[in-house]
């Protein structure tokens, strides 16, 4: 079987870009392929979460995951930091990763420019442990959405460089991966950008939302003035809202509206009452059997416990065999 890794950082609740972007091939992954999937609690530590929130954030993001539809039977689900081997590959990649090239990094420079008062070192080799979250299981594909292109290809070079360094393919060279044929970019529902979690509140649909607060948002989504001329590009707030549609509703609702608009007769309102009720469809099961899940503390310690053991056998192999290549391996 083929080795899968991707991780979700624990900063809030999970949304719909995290869902089509990732969860959704974690799932329809998990029965052909070895997964590890794992909640990056320290890459969350990049903005000094308050210690209580943290284990909060840990405990619904695990929550959040099985409820979408994650197996812990089938899939490796635990903690990054519950695995330290990560945090030992990640200090032998650092030896591999150039500060030029790390200061290049487009997420790099625009946390620069959005917290400039937090630029630690932790931020500067936010690449390098992603690297090592993917490289400790030697894996070759990762579900992930398109922001994430970047990194990989970064991980890609690392496992390339130590390969050359030390000779030997102890790494495959990983890919960002998706079912369709291109990477995943949910867009944002006030036409800025895509989705996030930091982000306006009111423009990023939650899996935790209840059903009035997402009728709202979507009804408060951004639509253009009016019809576009014939034969005009759909401008791209009407693109985004079919792009959502896609994701939650029937393909002949789609249809409709698509033919709507081309022939000039479609009304948004009528179109976001129907994504309105379609996104509360796809919703609400997940937020329930989340919030029913969370209650069951002991039930996801264990989870973790075992995930963590599953995920510490596969990564101590690599790290044997790492550690053997540089010439740290005094004993045997
Ligand atoms: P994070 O926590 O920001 O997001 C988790 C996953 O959700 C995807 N995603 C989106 N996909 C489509 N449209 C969107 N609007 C959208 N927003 C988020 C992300 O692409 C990601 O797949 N660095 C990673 C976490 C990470 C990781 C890893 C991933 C740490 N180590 C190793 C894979 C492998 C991050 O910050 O994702």
């Amino acid at each position: 079987k083929e080795i899968v890794v991707s991780g979700i950082r624990s900063t809030g609740f999970l949304h719909l870009g995290n869902y089509f972007g990732a969860i959704r091939n974690y799932i329809r992954m998990q029965e052909d392929y070895n997964c590890y999937f794992f909640v990056a609690d320290w890459h969350s530590l990049t903005t000094h979460p308050d210690p209580k929130d943290l284990r909060g954030n840990v405990f619904r993001l695990l929550a959040e995951n099985i409820a979408s539809g994650l197996d812990p039977e089938k899939v490796a689900l635990y903690a990054q930091s519950d695995v330290p081997e990560i945090a030992e590959l990640y200090l032998l990649l650092n030896m591999l990763a150039y500060k030029g090239e790390l200061e290049k990094v487009p997420t790099f420079k625009d946390k620069v420019r959005l917290q400039p008062q937090n630029v630690n070192a932790g931020l500067l080799t936010y690449p390098v442990l992603m690297s090592a979250d993917i490289l400790v299981h030697r894996a070759i594909k990762v579900p992930v959405g398109k922001d994430q292109e970047q990194h990989l290809e970064m991980a890609r070079n690392f496992a390339q460089r130590f390969n050359t360094r030390y000779g030997e393919e102890l790494f495959p060279e990983p890919i960002a991966f998706n079912f369709g044929d291109n990477l995943v970019r949910i867009p944002s529902l006030d036409g800025t950008g895509k989705m996030s979690k930091s982000e306006n509140e009111m423009a990023t649909l939650y899996l935790n939302d209840t059903d009035e607060l997402i009728r709202k948002k979507v009804m408060k989504a951004k639509t253009d003035s009016g019809p576009a001329e014939p034969g005009a590009p759909m401008p791209e707030t009407i693109s985004n809202l079919f792009l959502l549609m896609q994701s939650v509703s029937a393909p002949d609702a789609v249809d409709n509206f698509r033919l709507a608009y081309e022939n000039q007769s479609i009304r948004y309102g009528d179109m976001k009452k129907q994504l309105a009720e379609d996104m509360v469809a796809f919703i609400a099961p997940i937020r329930e059997k989340a919030q029913a899940l969370q209650q069951d503390v002991p039930y996801l310690r264990r989870i973790l416990k075992d995930g963590a053991e599953k995920a510490r056998a596969s990564a101590a192999q690599t790290l044997q065999a790492a550690r053997a290549l540089i010439g740290i391996n005094y004993y045997q």
